[in-house]
């Protein structure tokens, strides 16, 4: 579907289950960054792409983070459950994903060095609990050096379903 006269795709990656939300865990049915990225495709009809890895991270939210960190650490590149089928013919990805330890969960750097990005723009948006973008649009910029990295929309994961106004507007900009 067709956003201001170009092809665009929403990608991302989002995991439910026990989650920190505004200072307390709790269980979310529906990931933070999910409801983002349904609110931009219903904003601008976009095709949707879930990013999602084969190995599903633990609901447990202690037991999630010691998980990512360590795919972090060793700068893991985690295999993904499907491919995105024609992403030649998408010039606009917004780029959706939670802030997991400063920058985006290890699958979306995966899905990053998958596809070649040279000449399209890339718009991140993520989910966080005060990090905000973190390091991720630098680590997207050097993942994707040819491509378009424009400046990203940060939101708070708790307060997500409200955010609807906010990321209207800033889609405008
Ligand atoms: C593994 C993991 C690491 C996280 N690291 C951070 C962080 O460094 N900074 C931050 O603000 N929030 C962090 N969070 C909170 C998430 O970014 C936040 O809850 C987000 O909205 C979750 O999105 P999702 O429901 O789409 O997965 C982390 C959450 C998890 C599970």
């Amino acid at each position: 579907m067709d956003f201001n006269g170009e092809k665009c795709l929403v990608a991302y990656f989002s995991r439910k289950g026990n989650n920190y939300v505004n200072g307390n865990i709790m269980n979310i049915a529906v990931g933070n960054t999910e409801v983002a990225a349904n609110m931009i495709q219903e904003i601008t009809g976009c095709d949707v792409f879930h990013i999602e890895a084969v190995n599903e991270y633990p609901k447990d939210y202690m037991e999630a983070t010691t998980v990512a960190q360590k795919e972090q650490h060793e700068n893991a590149r985690p295999e993904l459950t499907c491919h995105v089928k024609d992403m030649d013919s998408y010039n606009v990805i917004f780029l959706g994903y939670p802030n997991w330890w400063g920058t985006m969960p290890m699958p979306v750097f995966t899905f990053l060095e998958e596809y070649d990005f040279s000449g399209k723009t890339i718009i991140p948006f993520c989910t966080h609990e005060g990090s905000g973008m973190g390091h991720s649009e630098s680590d997207i910029k050097k993942l994707c050096p040819n491509a378009n990295v424009l400046k990203g929309l940060p939101i708070r994961g708790g307060s997500v379903n409200g955010a609807k106004n906010d990321i209207s507007s800033w889609l405008q900009k």
